[in-house]
């Protein structure tokens, strides 16, 4: 079974994140989506939020899964019997760390790392933009799914 992990913070995920997923679970027997903890960046949404998102936005993905861990991916990895890990690179800027993390994670448990070219539509999309331009009023309506913008105004109205 070719099964891969998705990793990432999404908080919030987004339209850039989803294109991936889709795209990976039509080329993988199973894609388990996680959510880990990324210890430089600080969540709008708690962990727990992000996973209802992201299972509300992949519901018709019947061979996705939507998952959490802690400590290092590679473990996760090991656990599930995942032997690749699938990220996507926006621009170059993304490679340098996304290379970095690649042959770490090779180096600690010999798990590959796949990359997918982001959709061009979604190259410049990443959350923390989204939630900038949120906290400004602007409208990222067109940057993530429905569910997700829900969840944005309702957090940024209450402060
Ligand atoms: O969406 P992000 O913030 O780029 O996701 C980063 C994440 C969570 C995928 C990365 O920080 C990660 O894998 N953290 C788990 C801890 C770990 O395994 N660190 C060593 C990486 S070589």
């Amino acid at each position: 079974m070719r099964r891969v992990v998705y990793p990432g913070s999404f908080d919030p995920v987004t339209n850039g994140h989803l294109d991936l997923i889709v795209r990976a679970a039509r080329l993988h027997d199973e894609v388990f989506v996680v959510v880990g903890a990324n210890l430089a960046k600080e969540g709008l949404f708690s962990v727990d939020e992000r996973l209802a998102m992201l299972r509300e936005v992949t519901r018709g993905q019947p061979n996705v899964r939507v998952d959490k861990f802690r400590g290092l991916l590679v473990e996760f990895c090991q656990t599930h019997h995942i032997s690749a890990i699938v990220k996507g690179l926006r621009a170059v800027s993304d490679f340098e760390y996304e290379m970095e993390m690649a042959q770490m994670n090779y180096r600690l448990a010999e798990i590959e790392t796949l990359f997918m070219t982001a959709n061009p539509l979604y190259a410049f999309l990443r959350s923390s933009l989204v939630k900038e331009i949120a906290r400004y009023g602007g409208d990222v309506s067109s940057l993530v799914p429905a569910p997700v913008f829900a969840q944005l105004q309702k957090r940024l109205a209450a402060g």
